[in-house]
């Protein structure tokens, strides 16, 4: 793999979306088409970005905007600004020193990095490597509890902050891109050297899809969710609720924070977008905990939007592959500090100083 180095391209690239044409370029197609793709026909997908872009926004003059910061707390810990990178599996797709560069790109810039289950390098070596930084787990509940126990207690002990439990994927989306390719996922999973235990080869590259189709406990339930926080003393967030019902549950349920998502559009096609969902959680929840958003977000100006209809932070996936497929890890401390930048500037166009001065009357509708 070729890298090709942001800074030195000769076009600056000043958004997000500049970092997809180059990761293309040095990417595997089907690979970059199991990252780029959506399940389906893709709407959700299409929808995802556009739900965002299709607020307005309701600037307030004359504040002194003279010192703007979006620092803030996200799970209660310090953050540069209100983002953080999503879960996403297998890193090492998009550059050979996977999560340890993305994982150290969000050390530098001071926002949480989350570590799937699915990754390339294991929880032990990115906490070796990256050991400053906020570093949060997400699980995906295996068939055998005994399984998703012992990764929860991996990475408490390696310094995690949170537990994230992905919920929206009880089996995987129909991705017809992968389905073309004959793509599924059979690259390292760090966190599984020697494939599954109950498998007799022991084999070091293991299909990702298998993985998730043949282990993931598909009977889980929210009367299991008390077992799951037993397992460790870490906060416990749910990712991938759509509904005010569903969030209500979270909160009777004890749960400590809720991520609106729909997997990227890469589960349910046709899930309602996002960016749509955010306020029927919002209400349901009612200040009771934090709710996070992600799918879409590619400007500041969709961090400010998010945060006005009341997610205390976002969650950045995608672009982050691309940056570093693209980059390495400067090429994903050049994307977070785009969006950091962008942040700093709608906010500052708004009239919002801090996070917490951006309130639903700055959006329209
Ligand atoms: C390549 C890829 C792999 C992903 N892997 C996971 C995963 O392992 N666990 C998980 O909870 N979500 C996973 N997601 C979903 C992301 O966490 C996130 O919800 C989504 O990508 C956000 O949308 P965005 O890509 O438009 O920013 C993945 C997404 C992508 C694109």
């Amino acid at each position: 793999m070729t890298a090709v180095d942001p800074e030195r391209d000769r076009s600056p690239i000043v958004s997000l979306a500049q970092f997809e044409p180059l990761a293309r370029a040095v990417m595997d197609p089907a690979a970059f088409d199991y990252i780029a793709g959506g399940a389906w026909d893709e709407q959700s997908l299409a929808e995802a970005e556009e739900a965002w872009r299709r607020r307005r926004l309701r600037p307030r003059v004359l504040v002194d905007v003279s010192h703007v910061d979006p620092a803030t707390t996200m799970n209660g810990q310090a953050v540069t600004m209100p983002v953080a990178i999503a879960p996403m599996a297998a890193h090492g797709l998009a550059h050979p020193s996977a999560e340890i560069a993305s994982a150290g790109a969000a050390a530098a810039a001071g926002v949480p990095f989350t570590l799937s289950t699915l990754s390339t390098e294991s929880i032990e070596d990115v906490a070796a490597a990256v050991p400053d930084g906020i570093r949060w787990f997400q699980l995906y509940t295996q068939a055998d509890p005994r399984r998703s126990r012992r990764l929860v207690e991996r990475a408490e002990a390696a310094g995690y902050a949170a537990v994230i439990v992905t919920v929206d994927l009880p089996i995987l989306g129909y991705r017809e891109r992968d389905l073309r390719s004959g793509w599924d996922l059979a690259v390292k999973h760090g966190n599984f050297p020697d494939g599954r235990p109950d498998h007799a080869s022991h084999r070091a590259e293991e299909s990702g899809y298998d993985l998730l189709q043949d282990e993931l406990d598909r009977a889980l339930t929210w009367a299991d969710l008390a077992t799951l926080r037993s397992w460790s003393a870490l906060p416990l967030i749910l990712k991938g609720i759509l509904t005010g019902e569903d969030a209500r549950m979270a909160i009777e349920h004890g749960l400590d924070g809720i991520v609106v998502s729909n997997h990227g559009a890469r589960q349910l096609d046709r899930a309602i977008a996002t960016a749509d969902a955010l306020e029927e959680v919002v209400a349901a929840v009612d200040g009771r905990a934090e709710i996070w958003v992600d799918g879409g977000i590619r400007r500041g100006l969709d961090v400010v939007t998010a945060l006005a209809l009341g997610a205390r932070g976002v969650l950045v996936g995608r672009p982050i592959l691309w940056a570093l497929a693209g980059g390495g890890q400067s090429g994903v401390e050049r994307a977070l500090e785009i969006l950091r930048h962008e942040t700093v500037l709608a906010m500052t166009l708004l009239g919002a100083r801090r996070p917490d001065e951006l309130t639903r009357s700055h959006v329209a509708g």
